[in-house]
């Protein structure tokens, strides 16, 4: 394989700047050119492609979001978007594409390896650490410290006014963040997507607490769980205790990525393109139990990430 290329898609995350570094850096170290797709999909179906040498992806190892763009791209879920696509890469002479992106972006990694037989390899990246292969994704463990710094301020303020505070974070479908975050912030009550709740339960909680003398409470909700600015309203309703809200929203997808983000995209990055230039194809690269390793990227769309039991039963006993 003489010319490869990569691109990000989906939602951002910090760390895909120092995966596409590795991947043009080890690319050129191989003999390979190294082609940026801009925009992510929606690029390939423009052909909107840019050729990287290695100063390019100089100065970027520190910063958040991607130098390539990302999109969630339409068209290239229609048959002709998707050829378009394809017909992009092959004028092109590229012969192999690095996938940098979460669970959507690898069923559209699937699609090209499957229905066009395009070579190509999928680097896990996503806040939501939602992908199944892969213990970590690049940009969770940033976007766990950022909600962290912003949490650890809203303990001060609750604990001076004996208040409840409900923090919304992102997660449409699955906890994984919530899950880490409520237990880093040391969270009385944790939602997620994934595990039913009532109002009810949720009181139970909180009334056990003020019991025991508590006079202010964390409450970290993923956003598929509950909305942050309604559940606090129901709480108050349902309590009578004063409660407010704080929604992070997006501020968990940007900042510089820290260290551990920074080498596992270095490692992913580098390993994808080692597996590409090798003829390992249509598989996810991840890190499970500290090694590299790749899933078949048909295993790793369709299959749901479990949620670790012991790390629910923690937040159960830790914030009581
Ligand atoms: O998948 C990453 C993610 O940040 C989710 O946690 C969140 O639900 C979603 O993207 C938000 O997407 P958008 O930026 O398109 O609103």
């Amino acid at each position: 394989m003489k010319r490869i290329a990569v691109l990000t898609s989906g939602g951002d995350s910090p760390g895909m700047n120092a995966a596409i570094r590795a991947i043009v850096r080890t690319g050129i170290s191989a003999g390979a050119e190294v082609i940026g797709v801009r925009h992510g999909y929606q690029g390939l179906v423009e052909g909107d492609f840019t050729l990287m040498d290695a100063s390019s992806v100089s100065g970027i190892i520190n910063q958040g979001g991607t130098i390539l763009h990302s999109a969630r791209s339409q068209a290239f879920r229609t048959p002709e978007g998707f050829q378009q696509a394809v017909d992009h890469l092959r004028a092109a002479g590229i012969e192999g594409l690095v996938v940098i992106g979460g669970n959507g972006s690898q069923t559209g990694n699937h699609a090209l390896y499957t229905r066009a037989s395009f070579p190509t390899v999928g680097v896990a990246s996503t806040i939501d650490n939602d992908l199944y292969g892969t213990d970590y994704t690049i940009g969770f463990d940033t976007a766990v410290n950022t909600a962290l710094e912003s949490i650890d301020r809203l303990r001060d303020t609750a604990t001076s006014h004996d208040r409840i505070f409900v923090i919304e974070v992102m997660g449409r479908s699955r906890g994984f963040l919530a899950l880490h975050v409520g237990i880093a912030g040391g969270a009385e009550v944790v939602l997620l997507p994934e595990i039913p709740w009532t109002i009810e339960q949720v009181k139970r909680t909180l009334d056990a607490g003020y019991r025991r003398g508590k006079k202010s409470f964390l409450m970290v909700v993923a956003e598929g769980a509950a909305r942050g600015e309604e559940f606090a309203r129901q709480v108050e309703e349902a309590t009578g205790y004063e409660t407010r809200a704080t929604v992070l929203g997006h501020v968990q997808r940007g900042g510089s990525p820290t260290a551990a983000d920074r080498v596992l995209a270095s490692q992913l990055g580098s390993a994808a393109v080692k597996l590409l230039l090798d003829g390992e194809h249509g598989v996810l690269v991840g890190e499970q139990h500290h090694c590299i390793t790749t899933t078949p990227l048909a295993d790793a769309w369709s299959h749901d990430k479990p949620l670790d039991p012991e790390m629910l039963d923690l937040v159960r006993v830790l914030g009581a």
